[in-house]
């Protein structure tokens, strides 16, 4: 059985692979490539930078793959439906990096909310903005959470401990959920003074936060997405923050990746991070360990093989 991971995977994970009798080869390839090296191969395993397309799994047809693991949360970097219209299936890692992801939404409402960002980078100009820097609490606020999956959930645990009030929106509820008070989508972009990001990107959609959202939204509240870049319109967001009607933004994942939005990534009200939400080691380790137990499971091998 043959595994190729695409886009790399850590060490340990390797390790356990070889140790259940996989030939494991890391390489990345482009495009162009991809689909007929792949023909090879019983499973792959990606993370974002590789693209599994239509085209790629039209070039791989009458190959040998049979599953597809993203290693990590968003599949929008695979044809899932062309792909499993094709008996290859498709699988990713949904638990591993909640935690991960949620910490980095809370560091980024801090450092909007206390001008951590731009202190970052004026204090090593010689400036000393103490008197311009004045920020606000989290504490007494309210988060707006869009998303109440496994990510929203673990940040609606930790804004409850600095003492936010949390209100949600989620299309799968309609209820509150303890202390967390259902609203409508509409209801909660009013409501507000921070908003939370954590829904995947949906193409017919398009942009969930657009000038329509951002118009409804709190004067000077502050919007952070450590979900999918196409989530948010940046022009609207990029106007939004030049006008005043939004204090903040903390932002780690873009439309166009890597990102050359200039006028975005050196805005002063921007807290701006390269798509690192699973970017720990914690949850590194997660992922392989997922990848390496959805592996044994999928081809039912190594039973007697403990890892
Ligand atoms: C994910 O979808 O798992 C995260 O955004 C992390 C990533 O893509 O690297």
């Amino acid at each position: 059985m043959k595994v190729l991971l695409a886009d790399g995977l850590q060490k340990q994970s390797i390790d356990e692979l070889e140790q259940l009798g996989l030939e494991v080869c890391s390489k990345h390839f482009d495009a162009s490539e991809l689909g007929s090296e792949l023909k090879k191969y019983d499973a792959v395993v990606v993370r974002s930078a590789t693209k599994i397309t239509k085209e790629v799994i039209d070039d791989e047809l009458g190959g040998n793959l049979k599953l597809i693991i993203r290693a990590g949360v968003g599949i929008d970097n695979i044809d899932v439906k062309y792909a499993e219209s094709n008996n290859i299936a498709v699988k990713n890692t949904p638990n591993a990096s909640s935690i991960s992801v949620a910490e980095l939404t809370i560091a980024h409402m801090l450092s909007v909310a206390r001008f951590l960002n731009i202190s970052n980078v004026t204090m090593r100009q010689n400036q000393w903005n103490k008197k311009k820097y004045v920020g606000c609490e989290l504490y007494g606020k309210t988060l707006g959470l869009i998303g109440m999956g496994r990510i929203g959930k673990e940040v609606a645990k930790r804004a409850a401990a600095f003492g936010m009030r949390v209100i949600y929106f989620d299309s799968l509820y309609n209820e509150d959920i303890g202390d967390y008070k259902f609203e409508q989508f509409d209801d909660l972009l009013k409501k507000a003074d921070f908003i939370t990001l954590h829904v995947p990107y949906d193409k017919k959609r398009g942009a969930l936060i657009g000038k329509d959202e951002i118009e409804k939204m709190k004067d000077g509240a502050y919007l952070i997405n450590c979900a999918r870049g196409k989530v948010v319109d940046e022009a609207a967001l990029l106007e939004a923050l030049n006008s005043g009607k939004l204090s903040g933004a903390g932002i780690d994942v873009f439309e166009n990746e890597p990102s050359t939005n200039v006028e975005l990534l050196s805005n002063p009200k921007v807290s701006i991070t390269p798509h690192i939400g699973a970017s720990t080691k914690e949850a590194q380790q997660r992922i392989g360990r997922e990848v390496v137990l959805t592996l044994k499971d999928f081809f039912n091998i190594g039973d007697k093989v403990v890892i």
